[in-house]
């Protein structure tokens, strides 16, 4: 009598019972349907979540967050060179295009007459002309404020990509370009 009732035609009965008990609203059984959405929800956005932030992240820290540097520069300009070198060491993506007419560069991305150097560059909406510190465009890029961009007038000596090899260098303005065309002192160098 004993082990009958205990054989398996009773576990079905004790199973079947615990599920219709699971369906009633008590305390910890509503848990299960809820933890296995939970359980679902994180397989699925896991390897989603994973694969945006190898998109998005192609460096280590703040660098992930720069927008990339295109370029446009004289074919036979080798300064310039030297500045997306710069560039990219501080963690910038840079793409370089050459022109032959930088002239025309500079009139349509917004570079005063006047203020022109080498090589143009566009980064995260803004203009940056010449041989500019990476630090320099990275502040404005934090807070642009409505301007154009920066340039570096000329080819200042010492200034990124502009490093002479005995060391000389020559003190410099970067200045903030606006919408009017004016210019105003942003960096000195
Ligand atoms: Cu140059
Ligand atoms: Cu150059």
């Amino acid at each position: 009598m004993l082990p009958r009732g205990l054989d398996p035609p009773t576990a079905p009965a004790i199973a079947s019972a615990g599920a219709s008990i699971s369906d009633l609203p008590r305390p910890g059984n509503p848990m299960k349907p809820s933890t296995l959405l939970m359980l679902l929800a994180l397989t699925a956005t896991g390897p989603v979540a994973a694969a945006t932030a190898g998109k998005s992240s192609p460096g280590p820290g703040a660098a992930s967050a720069l927008p990339k540097v295109v370029v446009y520069k004289d074919p036979s300009c080798g300064c310039c060179g030297n500045w997306v070198e710069h560039m990219r060491k501080h963690g910038f993506a840079v793409e370089v295009h050459d022109s032959a007419d930088m002239t025309a560069v500079k009139r349509s991305l917004g570079v005063p007459a006047g203020k022109a150097s080498c090589h143009t560059a566009r980064v995260g909406g803004l203009v940056v002309e010449g041989h500019v510190p990476a630090t320099d465009v990275i502040r404005l890029l934090a807070k642009p404020d409505g301007a154009v961009g920066l340039t570096a007038p000329g080819m200042p000596l010492g200034s990124p990509g502009m490093e002479m090899p005995d060391g000389r260098s020559q003190p410099y303005v970067v200045e903030r370009i606006d919408r009017d065309g004016s210019t105003s002192p942003f960096a000195r160098h």
